[in-house]
């Protein structure tokens, strides 16, 4: 890989926390969607321990706000499926901060492996509306503040799964069942971030592939803990300036399309 992503994060970090230097500013504003648990918990830990001004977002008022007063963050109200519940906290940054530096666009549903052949229009639908629809409802609702923002970020949390080299590797696809919902949400979430990449000039857009970690999506079968799985997510909020853009990523380097 020629990018080397872990210097140019903390080349920003380094910059943060001396108090902003060309032009940067002294505190970066996150938002982190579906973060009551999970890796969106964990990933919204990580980046307020850096001493960023994180909101955790999420769609159920009392867990969200349990999570955020544990973990000393803000909390916003945010149902990616709902426009008005997106545009409310849009408006709730924008009255608290006036702009949004990295938005992570993590939250997502796993859906059971039913086979291709047995799947119903309608379940494919709930899940692209979560992990798709939802991604660019809260995107280009926060767009304004992120452009008004000076180095502003999109992380997308995707997955291996939906990789096509992946899928169409043996020693991964032995691994996993033939499935339409999650990986066709996650492929598209791919193509949306790479055209959202090649049309948001001044912002990195970049999706992440976190690795099978345990949580309530996979009933904690994954293998990683979550500190290992939100490590690409916080490496990829954290890029310079020069840092990648419309790229794929885990936390080990670039993952195939
Ligand atoms: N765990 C893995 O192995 C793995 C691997 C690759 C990619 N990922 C991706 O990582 C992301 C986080 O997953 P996770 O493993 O941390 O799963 P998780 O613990 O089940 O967390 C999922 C989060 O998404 C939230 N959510 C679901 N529907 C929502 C909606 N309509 N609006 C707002 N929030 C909503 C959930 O909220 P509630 O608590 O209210 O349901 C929860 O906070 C997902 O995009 C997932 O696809 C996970």
């Amino acid at each position: 890989m020629g990018w080397d992503w872990r210097s140019q994060a903390s080349a920003v970090l380094a910059q943060d926390r001396t108090g902003g230097e060309a032009g940067l500013m002294a505190t970066t504003t996150a938002l982190v969607t579906g973060a009551n648990k999970g890796l969106g918990r964990e990933t919204v830990r990580r980046l307020a321990a850096q001493g960023w001004d994180v909101f955790l977002a999420a769609r159920d008022t009392e867990r969200g706000s349990a999570a955020a007063a544990e973990l000393d963050v803000r909390f916003v109200q945010l149902d990616v499926t709902s426009d008005e519940s997106v545009t409310a906290a849009v408006e709730t940054v924008k009255r608290a901060v006036g702009r949004l530096d990295v938005l992570v666009n993590n939250a997502g549903v796993g859906v059971p492996a039913t086979p291709p052949g047995d799947t119903r229009v309608a379940e494919l639908r709930d899940v692209f509306e979560v992990n798709v629809f939802g991604p660019v409802r809260v995107t280009n609702a926060f767009l304004p503040l992120l452009r008004a923002a000076q180095h502003p970020r999109i992380v997308m949390v995707s997955s291996g799964m939906g990789s096509f080299t992946l899928a169409n590797d043996p020693r991964w696809s032995g691994l996993v069942l033939p499935q339409l919902g999650y990986p066709a949400s996650k492929a598209a979430l791919n193509m949306i971030t790479s055209q959202y990449a090649r049309a948001l000039d001044g912002v990195k857009v970049n999706a992440v592939e976190p690795g099978y970690t345990a949580t309530d999506l996979n009933g904690h079968a994954g293998f990683q803990t979550v500190a290992e799985g939100a490590d690409a997510i916080v490496e990829l909020a954290g890029v310079g300036p020069d840092g990648p853009t419309g790229g794929f990523f885990d936390r080990k380097g670039t993952v195939p399309w």
